[in-house]
């Protein structure tokens, strides 16, 4: 197989009410244990790099992991640049071999937001890449963004048309109430998504892909082993998944999952560490790390997204 865009991907999750996950990357064993659960679950995939990944790895590397996977699956696999902040990344990513970016532009005016965007699509359409755009805020930390819960704002339906049609991006993030990061929610605070703008965005959208960040749910069983063995994460709370299973089956298309990668491959590695504290073969650690990503996304293909079997 070789690399695809999400066009189709998004297209057959659309009519299907299915989701694909987009799972961030950054290292050989996050790369296979995500590509391995789309294989054996015969899901398609998308493989999104953010640009503090990009600096961490580099982007060769990360395209020759991605490459690698590529080889050894017959699974649709996208290579996404998630949270694209400029125009200049966007270019590098799609010379450099991406077939989808993000050009994340919700922290500018709607206007300044329309022009940076429409400017993106333009160059990656003129190359066959797909775009997503970004309308409304999420709270939470990506690289070097903090937006705090009181700043974040969800997204306004009726400014989602003007952005479509003046941009012609190929899918649309919005802010419902997800946001990025293990700690989602005050202690006690009941988690909860405005699946009422959601309705009312996709009405105003017919046939068009919606994607929702922030979408970890921060599993139970990682906060215990982490806590557990020596890590300190007190309070940690993400979306609930029968949320997603909800969101997967309307207009969303895509759900990004970071933070439930890096718990699951953390809570692994404490586990082992603590109970073989004589090992130091980083293999012997990062092989049950890498099979605890793959456990987790087969997990959230199967039971959370819907995606198995849609290849
Ligand atoms: O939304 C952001 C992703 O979780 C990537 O995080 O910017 O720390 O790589 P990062
Ligand atoms: P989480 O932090 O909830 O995993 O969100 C990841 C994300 O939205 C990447 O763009
Ligand atoms: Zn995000």
């Amino acid at each position: 197989m070789s690399l695809t865009t999400t066009k189709k991907m998004f297209q057959k999750a659309y009519e299907g009410g299915y989701a694909i996950g987009a799972f961030n990357v950054n290292n050989m064993e996050i790369v296979q244990g995500i590509t391995e659960a789309a294989q054996e679950l015969g899901s398609p995939v998308i493989l999104q790099v953010s640009a503090g990944a990009r600096k961490y790895a580099s982007h060769t590397y990360l395209m020759k992991l991605v490459e690698a996977a590529v080889a050894d699956t017959d699974v649709s696999i996208a290579l996404h640049l998630d949270h694209g902040a400029d125009y200049e990344i966007c270019k590098s990513c799609i010379d450099g071999g991406f077939t989808s970016v993000m050009i994340d532009g919700s922290h500018h005016s709607f206007a300044d937001n329309i022009s940076l965007t429409k400017k993106v699509v333009e160059y990656a359409h003129s190359k066959g890449v797909t775009v997503e755009g970004e309308l409304g805020q999420l709270a939470g930390i990506e690289d070097d963004v903090n937006v705090s819960a009181e700043n974040a704002s969800y997204t306004q339906p009726e400014q989602v048309e003007e952005f479509v049609n003046k941009t012609g991006v190929d899918s649309l993030a919005i802010a419902i109430g997800t946001s990025h990061g293990a700690f989602k929610f005050k202690p006690g605070q009941k988690p909860e998504l405005r699946f009422d703008i959601l309705e009312e965005v996709s009405k105003r959208l017919p046939n068009f892909p919606i994607v929702l960040h922030g979408a970890s749910s921060v599993p139970q069983q990682f906060l215990e082993e982490i806590n557990q063995f020596g890590g300190n994460m007190p309070g940690a709370i993400g979306i609930p998944e029968d949320m997603l299973r909800q969101a997967a089956k309307s207009a969303v298309c895509k759900i990004n999952i970071d933070s439930d990668i890096r718990m699951a491959m953390t809570a692994a590695i404490r586990k082992h560490l603590f109970e073989h504290p004589d090992h130091f073969d980083p293999r012997q650690y990062l092989l049950p790390a890498r099979q605890a990503v793959k456990d987790m996304v087969s997990h959230k293909m199967r039971n959370v997204l819907g995606c198995e079997g849609k290849e």
